[in-house]
């Protein structure tokens, strides 16, 4: 992978073609800043013409912004919507018959449903989650696989006013009860395996294993979707319901239940940089108005579509642009259920001629491991159905972003890389394909409406080329409302006093470049982010010391070729620190610990173990020092406030 020198010398310009600009939704640079100087002169009129545009109320709102109370913005606060309404029912007079979602599993199988059954089955589940007792409020645990009932469990949620609160079906049992737990969940819906590969998990028996490590006492039922003919191993008549049974005779017509603008619409969980993942909170209306803006805008949605999101909606890009965003604009997406790999790497390129996807959406990570594993693959398939590209979820290298454009696009397909959070709910720094010329690894220049600034630690502004921290200077509709159950921890870890609590900070640090245009560089907080998923180290560092063997461990990123950062731990036994084979089997125990505490995304690469660990007379540990020794580079800083220099020649030489 190029290093960020490479990335900060890139002049290559790709200004998208006549073709593409003259049918854009946003054209030129022109169009650009005309959107972005009625931004500037009038903030709440262009929020507020947008949420009339782009959203379907019940009620119309009055007043656009509120910031009496910030950092705890409201948005349209007095409108009436459902963001349900708006995906499905709206969508019944023009387009019932128009096919909202391809869905292809694993195997390869392929199923349609049109915007009218999608209506109908959200509906009938929606009832069955009221025949439970499900009301406005309460919270429902979805642990899924990839499919289209992901989707409906989802929607059913928002038709009647539930937060959901969707967890990743590679997250293991521990991940998913603290997950349950923190947000007292009543309902819980899985299935009895998810397939992924041609490998079955059985997410049923995961939910019983966290169900019975304890204090979920919340959960009333769990509804189980069948994926597969497997009968899981328990089942409890009282508590366990199939999902098929659950729906059996009920009507497929379910009235929305009309919510406040500002009534959450769901809490999903994201790592920090302490050791309890955060449950972000949005809203109904604000979030969804980002979704729609940025599906017009940055995917420049276009009626006959057809968009593909490769993410799983256990993510928040799943969220915003697979359940809620392309079906809000109604559009035709493709789902897809398994893996990139399978049952070779050329899946994501058959799938794209066999469904004529025009617009791509994935991770750099993906792009990253497919040209490792084929990339000559791309060229026997025709991929010319595509227009335009996107990427999510961490930096790409101008290597990899080349190969896309060239190999994939064809050098003709503008490509989006698109820079946001979990927290900001929709896409924030991107091209808008039609107007904004691309450079390869920089995410260019914010939506128009998006405030953002780079900053030092006072707060000033910091001049082009040097690093600061990224923040975002005015609230904005779809930013998070709050931290589920914490509203101290949103106001300190998101608007801090630093900056007088007046600017969102993003945690990550971006420079701009002669030309303004923004390049991320990477967290400036203990994130990792890793295939593009966000994970703390403190978590990882948490699951490693709850094992009986481990005395403390201390965790860090280390640059990974294909998933951008790898996780090394440095782990003090209670016992003597071990060598050889008997080192190399007591890693790979933690390896299995770590995946089971919390999922295969979170193990460590590699586990390298010490008589101590690296710390100053206060007792704090110095990662610093730990990432130049996973990193194999000298130590040229000054270790003279350490305690212990002489740990550091033991773990440089610690490798298994
Ligand atoms: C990183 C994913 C560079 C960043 C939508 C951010 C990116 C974190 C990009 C959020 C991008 C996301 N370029 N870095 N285009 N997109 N990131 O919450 O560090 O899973 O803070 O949301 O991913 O990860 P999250």
């Amino acid at each position: 992978m190029s290093s960020i020198d490479s990335v900060l010398k890139e002049t290559r310009l790709f200004p998208p073609s006549d073709d593409f600009r003259t049918k854009a939704n946003v054209s030129g640079m022109e169009g650009y800043h005309t959107l972005c100087e009625k931004a500037n002169s009038d903030y709440q009129g262009f929020w507020g013409d947008l949420a009339r545009e782009l959203v379907s109320w019940r009620k119309p709102f009055t007043k656009v912004l509120d910031e009496s109370n910030a950092p705890f913005f409201k948005w349209f606060e007095d409108g009436e919507m459902n963001v349900s309404y708006n995906c499905l029912d709206r969508h019944l007079e023009s387009k019932a018959n128009k096919v909202a979602i391809i869905f292809e599993a694993d195997d390869g199988s392929v199923s349609r449903v049109t915007y009218r059954e999608l209506y109908h089955r959200v509906c009938q589940f929606a009832n069955g989650l009221k025949s439970l007792g499900v009301v406005k409020g309460d919270r429902v645990v979805i642990y899924m696989p990839h499919t289209v009932e992901a989707v409906i469990a989802m929607q059913a949620c928002a038709r009647i006013g539930a937060i959901h609160s969707v967890v990743f079906g590679g997250f293991s049992a521990g991940a998913l009860r603290d997950r349950i737990q923190d947000a007292t969940a009543k309902i819980v819906i899985t299935a009895n395996e998810s397939v992924r590969g041609g490998k079955a998990t059985p997410l049923k028996a995961m939910t019983d294993e966290a169900l019975g490590i304890g204090n979920c006492e919340s959960v009333e039922k769990v509804i189980v979707f069948q994926r597969t003919g497997t009968k899981p191993d328990h089942w409890s008549e009282s508590n366990n319901v199939w999902w098929h049974q659950l729906v059996k005779g009920l009507p497929d017509i379910c009235e929305p239940e009309w919510m406040n603008a500002e009534d959450p619409l769901f809490v999903l969980y994201t790592s920090g940089s302490t050791g309890k993942p955060k449950g972000i909170q949005h809203s109904s209306a604000g979030y969804f108005l980002g979704t729609q803006v940025s599906m017009k805008w940055v995917f420049d949605y276009k009626e006959d579509d057809v968009y593909w999101c490769t993410a799983d909606v256990g993510w928040i890009t799943g969220h915003s642009y697979i359940a809620y965003g392309p079906l809000g604009i109604g559009a035709t997406q493709v789902i897809f259920e398994g893996v990139p790999t399978y049952p070779d790497a050329g899946r994501f390129w058959a799938m794209i001629e066999k469904h004529q996807v025009t617009t791509f959406y994935t991770a750099p990570t993906a792009i990253r491991s497919l040209i490792k594993l084929g990339g000559d693959l791309p060229k026997q398939y025709d991929l010319s159905s595509l227009r335009l590209l996107g990427t999510v979820g961490e930096p790409i290298n101008p290597d990899a972003w080349m190969w896309y454009h060239e190999v994939i696009g064809g050098g003709r397909c503008p490509i989006v890389d698109t820079w946001w959070q979990t927290e900001t709910g929709s896409n924030m720094v991107a091209p808008l394909p039609g107007a904004v010329a691309t450079k390869p690894g920089s995410c260019t220049l914010p939506l128009p409406g998006i405030m953002t600034a780079i900053v030092d630690e006072s707060g000033a502004p910091i001049e082009p080329g040097k690093g600061g921290s990224l923040v975002i200077t005015r609230p904005f509709p779809s930013l998070v409302r709050t931290i589920y159950n914490d509203a101290a921890r949103f106001k300190s870890t998101y608007f801090p006093d630093e900056f007088n609590g007046k600017y969102y900070l993003a945690g990550d640090s971006a420079h701009y470049d002669e030309h303004g245009y923004i390049w991320i560089m990477g967290r400036i907080d203990d994130v990792l982010n890793v295939s593009g998923h966000r994970l703390g180290t403190m978590e990882i560092e948490s699951a490693l010391a709850a094992n009986p063997l481990v005395a403390e461990a201390a965790v860090v990123g280390r640059p990974h070729e294909i998933k951008g950062e790898s996780v090394v731990a440095f782990v003090v036994l209670k016992g003597d620190r071990p060598e050889g084979e008997e080192g190399k089997l007591i890693a790979k125990q933690l390896r299995e610990w770590v995946a089971h505490e919390i999922g295969k995304i979170a193990q460590p690469d590699e586990i390298r173990f010490g008589d101590n660990l690296p710390k100053t007379r206060s007792g704090k540990i110095m990662r610093r020092l730990l990432r130049n020794i996973a990193k194999g580079e000298e130590i040229t800083q000054d270790i003279s406030t350490l305690e212990n220099p002489a740990i550091l020649e033991q773990l440089r030489h610690s490798a298994l």
